[in-house]
This record gives C-alpha cells, structure tokens and sequence, in this order.
C-alpha cells in the first residue's frame, strides 16, 4: 500500500545545528524522512541552501533527504544533486521548457524524481508524466517561506490526483498542522511536509505521530 509519512521540512530548523536538529527528528521525534528546501532567489524571493550543504547533512544522516528545487533551471542542478547525495529530486513544473528530459535525467541519476506545482498552475499538466515519476507535490502555499497559510482550495489537485492514480505518492508542503491535516488526508495526500508545525512544537514526537495516524492508509 501507500506509505503514510512525515517529512519535517528542515528550513524551519536552527539551521547553523542542521545535523543535530536532522539527528533529533529522525531518530526522537520519529519522523520519515526530510524535507530540504532548495530555493535560489530567482525562482522565488528567498535563498537557502544548496548541493554543499546537503552534501554535508548527508554525512550526518541515513535519512532519506527529499529535495525540494525552488530553482529556475533545475537540468542545471541535477548532477550536483546526485552526488551529494539526494535521495529524491522533486522540481518544479513552471522551471523547465523540457519535463520529460529532466525526468530521464534524474532517474538516470538512481534519485528518485518528483515534480511539484505553485498553487497557480493547474494539476492537469501534471498528467503526462504520472507513470514516470514518484511522487507529485501539490504546495498549499506560495513557495518561498515557511509559517505560511494552508490554501484549501489546493484540495482539489490532491483529490482529482488521487482519483486518477491510487497508487502515487501524493505529498502536500505549506501551512500543514494539526488543524489542517484532516482536509490534507481526506483529500487523499500520503507524505506529509510540515516545519514549523514541527520546529516550533511544545511536543515534537506527539505532532509527528498525530499527522502520520491521520493519513488516511
Ligand atoms: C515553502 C517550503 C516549505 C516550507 C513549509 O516554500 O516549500 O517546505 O518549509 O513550512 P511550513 O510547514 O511552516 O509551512
Ligand atoms: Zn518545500
């Protein structure tokens, strides 16, 4: 069946403790795996981290690191991505002219390649693409930051998605908390990104558990 996961989104973290705060929600707060979010200044208004700084977390970690590319031009990034170690490369459908070469390009890679939409682009563009890829991320909430509101109407792409495809991983990034992630489930969503909700928890462990249970398996 459809595995029903937690990726605490590490932007959200003290990232000057990138490895310990990594380590504590792995391991203490039983989290999935980890949302990196890459993001260039271009492609949206912010700039994190890049291939080094994942290529040192991944020295620290087993964690499986699902990289999130908020970058214009992703083909430009894949290589690096490889080699630092990504274990998934999720890029973004309005960055690229050539979908279907990226997606090759990834998979090539042995990474596993996801694509992702803004919350203004239509989930229909998606369809070509569904059996060569593995995972789609519909964002709830603009790209760029985290803190941000949960956009309800995203729901739609989540159901009409997973109407269409019973098996793909589904996985929804922005705003998600304890009081949205029953819409998020119900409208079929697998994976679930949350940072804030996460980093900034009185109880950490307890916010982990209580959105992975509310998955819908
Ligand atoms: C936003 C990022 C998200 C963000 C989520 O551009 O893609 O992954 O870190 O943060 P929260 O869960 O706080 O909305
Ligand atoms: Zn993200």
């Amino acid at each position: 069946g459809l595995p029903a996961q937690v990726g605490p989104s590490i932007l959200a973290s003290d990232l000057s403790m990138l490895a310990a705060d990594s380590k504590k929600a792995m391991e203490q707060w039983t989290a999935d795996y980890l949302h990196v979010d890459i993001m260039d200044g271009h492609f949206v208004p912010n700039l994190t981290i890049g291939p080094p700084v994942v290529k040192c977390l991944r020295k620290h970690t087993t964690a499986f690191l699902d990289c999130h590319l908020m970058v214009s031009n992703p083909e430009h990034w894949v290589k690096d991505m490889a080699a630092a170690g990504a274990d998934r490369f999720t890029f973004h459908f309005e960055a690229t002219n050539d979908a279907d070469a990226l997606i090759e390009e990834v998979n090539k890679t042995g990474m596993k390649c996801g694509m992702v939409i803004k919350p203004k682009t239509p989930v229909d563009v998606l369809f070509p693409y569904l059996d060569r890829i593995d995972l789609v991320l519909i964002m709830t909430v603009e790209p760029g930051f985290g803190g941000q509101s949960f956009m309800v109407d995203m729901m739609d792409k989540v159901k009409t998605l997973r109407a269409k495809s019973p098996k793909l991983n589904i996985e929804v990034d922005g705003g998600l908390n304890l009081k949205t992630i029953d819409t998020a489930a119900k409208a079929g969503a697998n994976m679930i990104v949350a940072g804030s909700a996460v980093f900034k928890a009185e109880d950490p462990k307890l916010v982990v558990q209580t959105l992975r249970d509310k998955v819908v398996q």
